[in-house]
């Protein structure tokens, strides 16, 4: 039995919440728990298939490592697995909202805490408005294979749409906005908002979809693979001129590692399954298993496309409009324009879902950090019938289509990525000191030989962070401060710890 804090502990910053909170929240909470072992998988191939393996890997193949693209994936892959098998071992043991909030808060401290779930936002809201804004992209190439075109100024933001205007010669629009991306976020969150159950059922049927057309992909497009594309699989490394237009080192080793970076964000989304938690039929054993699962079964899916991917059309023919959408341009390249219809409508439709987990993540993080006081009490607020925290997804909501709506975000994705690897790191150094601080706790799934994987998760996560662009990183230490500032005006002075 853990003994209570001394009144010393619960003034510091880096006081700690007591484990005997966690099993009190766990008990008090209101959520329906209705996620089985299948869904919770199904949550996690619903936020990572996304964007990422349909757009990135052409950049990533053309400009940093050619045919051993398939490497870079292996790579990144192990890296998220070291960061999977720590959050597995967490969700496990405190199956609470809060993911890498909560596990930090009951490690390192409070003002640890705020920080990561600070960070989280930049991974789940700033995710989510990405993500809209790559969603309304794929549906206005959807609809355009259909002969409808949306006016620009209807489907970009005004910066997008005023370039977008003096690049065609037009005149400026007095208005415009990304009304798609508006929309697709106020249907997410009415799915979010009637209940669990119903988000659930949207996501498992588009995880059906999207996981059909990436198979759809890989067993269709074998049959266009020329062997040739893949020699030499790591080309030589040369200096070439990179996507920013400066001189950069590309192919080689050093090539799949870069490359590594770039398509990291394919495989961010595995860990919002631990946000489920409060959701779950049986939390200790299905979140690993669904981390764990959907990881692996996303990291195969990876590699066989990538493969497939650089087989059928040669990397350094990946130029153009081909590198905004690489997959559909292989099967163009091999005459099977055809193809261009499945995979954009795949796309169009497997990017709900990811929106989906996104916010759904960001809301129970919010929930997390609501119950223990450093959020007002407003985003905790449960509806008593939906059993939805109704009032803080609607505002997420708000908040992630004005963004998506009215501002050019391409930044946002190295934004994205920097909070979730703050976040691996961050967890697989609590799992580590929990480990030594607390031996006998009960531990209903163990990471293996944790003493190695948990440092090489550190490490791996880091390097990416100082592999992404710099202005991403000074924006995203910029966030950083003004979480802190908001923790010392806020959180701070209404942390329930205050109370013990
Ligand atoms: N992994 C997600 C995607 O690729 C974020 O869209």
């Amino acid at each position: 039995m853990e003994t209570r804090m001394k009144p010393s502990d619960t003034t510091s910053v880096w006081r700690r919440k007591p484990m005997y909170l966690y099993e009190q929240d766990m008990q008090k909470s209101e959520l329906k728990r209705v996620l089985g072992k299948w869904s919770l998988t199904a949550i996690g191939i619903g936020a990572i298939i996304g964007g990422g393996i349909f757009v990135l890997t052409g950049t990533a193949a053309h400009y940093h490592a050619g045919p051993a693209l398939a490497l870079s994936f292996v790579i990144a892959g192990i890296g998220c697995i070291f960061a999977a098998l720590c959050y597995a071992e967490f969700a496990a043991m405190l199956p609470v909202e809060g993911s890498a909030y909560a596990y930090a808060y009951g490690t390192i401290g409070e003002l640890f805490a705020w920080v990561i779930g600070w960070g989280l936002i930049l991974e789940y809201a700033m995710g989510a408005m990405t993500v809209a804004v790559s969603w309304s992209g794929y549906f206005n190439k959807l609809v355009h294979l259909f002969g409808i075109d949306i006016p620009y100024w209807l489907r970009n933001d005004p910066v997008s749409a005023a370039n977008f205007a003096r690049d065609n010669g037009l005149a400026e629009p007095g208005f415009a906005v990304n009304l798609p991306a508006f929309l697709i976020v106020w249907l997410v969150t009415a799915i979010l908002v009637r209940g669990i159950k119903e988000a659930a059922g949207a996501n498992n049927l588009i995880v059906i979809l999207k996981v059909a057309a990436v198979i759809f992909v890989i067993l269709v497009g074998i049959f266009y693979v020329n062997i040739e594309n893949w020699k030499p699989f790591i080309p030589e490394a040369r200096t070439i001129t990179g996507d920013n237009g400066s001189p950069h080192q590309a192919y080689g080793w050093s090539g799949v590692i870069s490359g590594a970076s770039a398509i990291f964000f394919a495989y961010i989304g595995f860990d919002a399954v631990s946000t489920q938690a409060g959701e779950a039929i049986n939390p200790r054993k299905d979140i690993p298993f669904a981390i764990v699962t959907s990881l692996l079964v996303c990291t195969v899916l990876y590699i066989l496309v990538s493969l497939v991917l650089t087989g059928m059309i040669n990397y350094n023919d990946i130029v153009g409009d081909a590198l905004k959408a690489p997959v559909a341009a292989a099967f163009d390249s091999v005459g099977q324009n055809w193809a261009v219809f499945i995979i954009t409508a795949a796309a169009t439709a497997g990017l709900i879902s990811v929106m989906l987990v996104m916010m759904l993540g960001q809301t129970r993080i919010f929930l997390g950090m609501a119950k223990d006081g450093l959020l007002p009490g407003f985003f905790r607020v449960i509806h008593p019938v939906l059993k939805t925290p109704y009032k803080s997804t609607v505002l997420v909501g708000l908040l992630v289509s004005i963004v998506a709506a009215f501002t050019p975000i391409s930044i946002l994705g190295d934004m994205c990525s920097f909070g979730t690897l703050f976040a691996f790191a961050m967890v697989c150094l609590a799992v580590l000191i929990l480990r030594r601080r607390d031996p006998n706790r009960e531990r209903p799934f163990k990471a293996p030989v944790l003493n190695i994987i948990a440092p090489l998760g550190i490490f791996t996560n880091f390097y990416l962070i100082i592999n992404l662009s710099e202005l991403a990183q000074l924006l995203a230490l910029g966030w950083l401060l003004v979480g802190l500032a908001v923790y010392f005006i806020y959180g701070r002075r209404n942390s329930k710890l205050n109370n013990l």
